[in-house]
């Protein structure tokens, strides 16, 4: 079994899907920019080293080229900005996998909602924008409250909720930068996630997170410590049919083998509305929330199935998971961190790990990255309990920054 995977060493966490790989029989064959972290070696049994990941048709040629002579099974790139790139791959080498057009499904925001919506399935009413009078033309006929992202966008960014002709006056401006906007319906209501490792299309371990606030809150307001909790049980009422929409979205968009990271909205009415989908697994360690709720390892269970189109991980959910994310008050490099002591003291048995900065490193930009300051993961089996140990952590660790 001869796997390419793509950037085996980048982001950090691809380092265990390189390790997963390797666990269930794999020869795996990284290419990636710059060396391969030297923690990885041990799994590879080659490498390629090109100058730009990301410079498709450079990679295209030179990893066509080492191939040659050699047999592929699998070409496999799931870095959400890999994930197209590894389907032009499979499609150049006739190696098995999903299209460049289904991975297309699963990267273009207003393809994927009119797939999604073709299937019957409910998406926010949504306009392509590309200028400032589209834009406006898009809006009288939305109304307000609304909502303008770009339509490549990730983690919130450039995105904003408007609430009237003055407000859009405003923001436009902003939104020079963007070649190409989507004008959407504000979905007010909760937000979730709905994860899946999928074989040919089924989902073999399926995952609902909660977003504690929703990330466009999280993202405007720098004092709000986020907390993303996943749900240990599933059969509860009120996540049936944003499950069954999840379920409906892999159907509509031709889902293959492997993660996928979807979003949706509960209305206060019952109303479940389809936010976005990837195909590869959620950022900011929502992979090891879904392993500390199963007592599973997702990493080796996605490359199983990958590989061999077999899952065998564990799917009985023992607890509810919750991860929060601390951002320091003040600017610089973090000089101190209050109440964290005491918070692990009371939480002990519950805590998974705790991963703040520790003092004297500089603080991360929390706009460009969710994972802000650091993170804390805890469990309960008891979802008011984990939430509350979560909100525990929000309210009274405080980290500073300071000179
Ligand atoms: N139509 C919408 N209605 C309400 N909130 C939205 C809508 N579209 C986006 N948002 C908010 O903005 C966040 C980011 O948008 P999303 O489409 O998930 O893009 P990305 O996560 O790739 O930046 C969402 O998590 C949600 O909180
Ligand atoms: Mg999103």
């Amino acid at each position: 079994m001869n796997v390419v995977f793509l950037s085996p060493s980048y982001p950090p966490e691809m380092r265990e899907y390189t390790r997963g790989l390797a666990e269930v029989g794999a020869n795996v064959l990284g290419v990636g920019d710059g060396p391969p972290d030297p923690r990885i070696r041990p799994y590879l049994a080659d490498y390629l080293q090109v100058p730009r990941i990301l410079d498709e048709e450079d990679v295209i040629r030179r990893v066509t080229a080492w191939l040659r002579g050699r047999s592929v099974d699998r070409i496999e790139g799931i870095w959400e900005v890999l994930t197209l790139l590894a389907a032009r791959l499979r499609e150049r080498l006739g190696v098995p996998g999903m299209s460049v057009s289904t991975v297309m499904g699963f990267r273009d925001k207003q393809l994927m909602k009119e797939r999604v919506a073709a299937a019957g399935l409910r998406v926010p009413i949504a306009r392509r924008v590309r200028t400032a009078s589209e834009t406006w033309a898009a809006a009288e006929e939305i109304g307000f409250p609304l909502i303008l992202k770009p339509i490549a966008g990730a983690g919130s960014a450039d995105t904003y909720r408007i609430e009237s002709k003055a407000e859009l006056e405003k923001i436009l401006p902003r939104m020079s930068h963007v070649t190409e906007a989507s004008c959407e319906e504000f979905v007010d209501g909760e937000e979730f996630t709905f994860d899946t490792v999928c074989v040919e299309g089924q989902p073999r371990f399926v995952n609902v997170a909660q977003y504690l606030p929703r990330p466009l809150v999280a993202r405007t307001e720098e004092w709000i410590s986020p907390v993303i909790v996943t749900v240990r049980d599933l059969k509860q009422p009120k996540l049936q049919k944003g499950i069954e929409l999840g379920t409906g979205v892999l159907q509509a968009l031709n889902m293959g083998t492997g993660f996928t990271h979807m979003e949706w909205y509960l209305k206060s009415n019952g109303e479940v509305v389809f936010g976005e989908i990837g195909c590869r697994p959620g950022g900011a360690h929502l992979v090891d929330q879904m392993n500390y709720t199963c007592d599973v390892d997702l990493f080796r269970e996605w490359a199983r199935a990958v590989c061999w189109r077999s899952f065998e991980g564990r799917t009985e959910r023992r607890y509810n998971v919750a991860i929060l994310f601390k951002r320091a008050l003040g600017q610089g490099r973090i000089t101190r961190v209050d109440g964290l002591k005491e918070f692990l003291a009371r939480s002990h048995p519950w805590i998974c790990t705790e991963q703040l900065l520790p003092v004297g490193t500089h603080r991360r930009d929390w706009k460009q990255t969710l994972l802000s300051d650091g993170h804390i993961i805890l469990r309960h089996p008891d979802w008011d309990r984990a939430v509350q140990l979560a909100f525990d952590g929000a309210k009274n660790v405080t980290m500073i920054a300071g000179g």
